[in-house]
Formats: C-alpha cells, sequence, structure tokens
C-alpha cells in the first residue's frame, strides 16, 4: 500500500507523469468526470487549512467521488485521547484515501503504517507539504515552460516553511538550478536541509538577509509567510513578521517574466496591490493544487487497485 508522505516519494518520471496527467485533466475535465464513482476520500485535518483540504475535496467531487471528514480535531474522539494512529486505522475502514495534516512532524508516517489505505501528507508540522509542491510544479510548468535552468528565490520564513523545504527537494532533482534563500537570520533554512540536499547534491545557492539586491537576478520568486504557530514566543514573531514586503515599488527592479509564487495564506508579505501584476501567480496555484490533487488520487487508486 503506497502512501505519499515526501516529495522524494516520487521518482522524476513519476512527477513528469503526474504534471502530464492534470494537464489532461485540465484540457478535458469531462472524461474525467466518472474515474472515482463511488470512491471516497476522507480529510482529516488535526491543523487548519482552507486550500489544501478544499481542494482536496473539490478534487475528489471533480473526480465523481465522495468525501467525508472530520469537522475538527477538538470535536474527533481525537479530544478524547485517541492515537492518530488508531484515528487513521479506523477512518480507513470507511474510505479508500486519506489526506491527512497534522502539526507534529512525523504524523504522516505513523499513519500510513498502520492505514488500510494510501496516506497523502497534506503537511506536517514544519516537515513538509509535498501536494504543495505537487502545484507549486505545474505552476512553474505551465508559467515557464521547463523546470530547469532557472533562479529560485526563496524568502521568508524559510525554516518553518515545509513547502519551501519540500519545494528545494524537489527543484533539486533538475538540471540547472540555483536557490538563493532571503531571511532574517533567524529563519534561514534548516542546516539539515542545506547538508543532505544543497550540499550534498552540489547545488549552487546563497544565503542573504538583502532582498533587493538579489530580486533581479530571480526567475521565480517564492514569498513564505513567517510562521506564527511555529513560534516559541509572541515577541519573536512580532519582531520578524514583517521582515520582508513584497511592493509594486520593489518589482520594478525585478525580470519582466518573474514568476512570484506564495502557498498562501498571505499575511502581510505581499501587498494586494501586486495582485495585478501579471508576474503574480498565487491564485493560478491555487487552481494548480486542485489538478495536481486530482491527478494524485488517480494515480495512488490505480496503483492500490481500488479503480
Ligand atoms: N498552502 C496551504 O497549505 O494552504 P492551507 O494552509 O490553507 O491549506
Amino acid at each position: 500500500m503506497r502512501s505519499i508522505i515526501d516529495i522524494l516519494d516520487f521518482s522524476v518520471e513519476e512527477l513528469d507523469e503526474l504534471i502530464a496527467c492534470a494537464r489532461d485533466i485540465i484540457e478535458n475535465p469531462a472524461s474525467y468526470a466518472d474515474s472515482c464513482r463511488g470512491k471516497k476520500l476522507a480529510t482529516l485535518f488535526f491543523e487548519p487549512s482552507t486550500r489544501t483540504r478544499m481542494s482536496f475535496e473539490a478534487a475528489m467531487y471533480e473526480l465523481g467521488g465522495n468525501v467525508i471528514s472530520m469537522a475538527s480535531a477538538s470535536s474527533s474522539s481525537a479530544a478524547k485521547g485517541e492515537s492518530v494512529a488508531d484515528t487513521v486505522k479506523t477512518v480507513s475502514q470507511y474510505v479508500d484515501v486519506i489526506a491527512m495534516r497534522h502539526p507534529k512532524e512525523g504524523a504522516a508516517l505513523v499513519a500510513s503504517r498502520t492505514a488500510d489505505v494510501p496516506v497523502i501528507n497534506a503537511g506536517d508540522g514544519g516537515h513538509c507539504h509535498p501536494t504543495q509542491t505537487l502545484a507549486d510544479l505545474l505552476t512553474i510548468q505551465r508559467e515557464k515552460g521547463r523546470l530547469e535552468n532557472m533562479t529560485i528565490g526563496l524568502c521568508g520564513d524559510l525554516k518553518f516553511g515545509r513547502t519551501v523545504h519540500s519545494l528545494i527537494n524537489a527543484m533539486s532533482r533538475y538540471e540547472g538550478i540555483k536557490f538563493v534563500l532571503i531571511s532574517p537570520e533567524e529563519l534561514k533554512v534548516p542546516s539539515y536541509v542545506k547538508r543532505d540536499v544543497l550540499k550534498n547534491k552540489g547545488i549552487p545557492y546563497v544565503q542573504t538577509t538583502d532582498f533587493d539586491e538579489v530580486i533581479p537576478e530571480l526567475d521565480i520568486l517564492y514569498m513564505t509567510r513567517v510562521q506564527r504557530e511555529r513560534f516559541f514566543n509572541e515577541e519573536d514573531y512580532l519582531r520578524l513578521k514583517d521582515s520582508y514586503i513584497l511592493t509594486p515599488e520593489r518589482l520594478k527592479n525585478a525580470k519582466d517574466d518573474l514568476s512570484v509564487m506564495h502557498p498562501l495564506p498571505r499575511v502581510n508579505e505581499i501587498s494586494v496591490a501586486v495582485d495585478n501584476d501579471p508576474r503574480a501567480c498565487y491564485f493560478k496555484q491555487v487552481k494548480n493544487g486542485k489538478y495536481m490533487r486530482m491527478a494524485l488520487i488517480l494515480k495512488l487508486l490505480k496503483e492500490a487497485g481500488t479503480i
């Protein structure tokens, strides 16, 4: 039984297949409308979400399937002390696939070991968020026409931002990628990501605190929110939360074909005045997330022999 915990659970060939499938869904939605008829997805979210949860649910409905979910962790038996493993084992008796988000790193892996159906990690603490990365890859592919040979700026909370860690892992497997890591000193990319991915694979990268100096060289600018919920004290969050704010003024120095991305939710790090700039791609990312989750559900249910 195959579960998806990390973006590295996919080979590059599989990522290409998922992108191709998502693109075919975009072109021919009607031919997928009954693909999952009679099948069920459960969304188990122990942490807040708008996009990931709703896009999984929209994805399953658009494949002709159904969705069950718990209203919130506090209204489930987790509030009585039931373990994640028991919750997932239980829910897997009712459905064909589970998408789960949890505040603890490794929770999805634990869940996958007891579930009787595939588990998809919809975000585990500050660790990783593979299906956001699927949305990001499709967005980059559609915007740039390629996944190779580009300079990617990652800006904001690179320490706790799980989407950043997954995207570094994914893009490091393509040729000609350079990373520019823009963050306050306290929110740098964790050393294990630099050691295991960037240094281990010889991927060129620079770390800087100076946003304006590096913005002209970027092909992709991936902005991120400072993750308030992962801070140990509010004082540090308040001091760091507005470290980098993308404004139309700042964008004047960027390339004309820059793609501005953000996994969302945004708090203050991209001015709403940027939304009308043709380089803003973050709401396209939202839509691409649904198509990639449709492709993923199809792939896992086919592999499991469920469809
Ligand atoms: N990008 C993302 O994971 O958004 P949500 O937290 O709203 O699901």
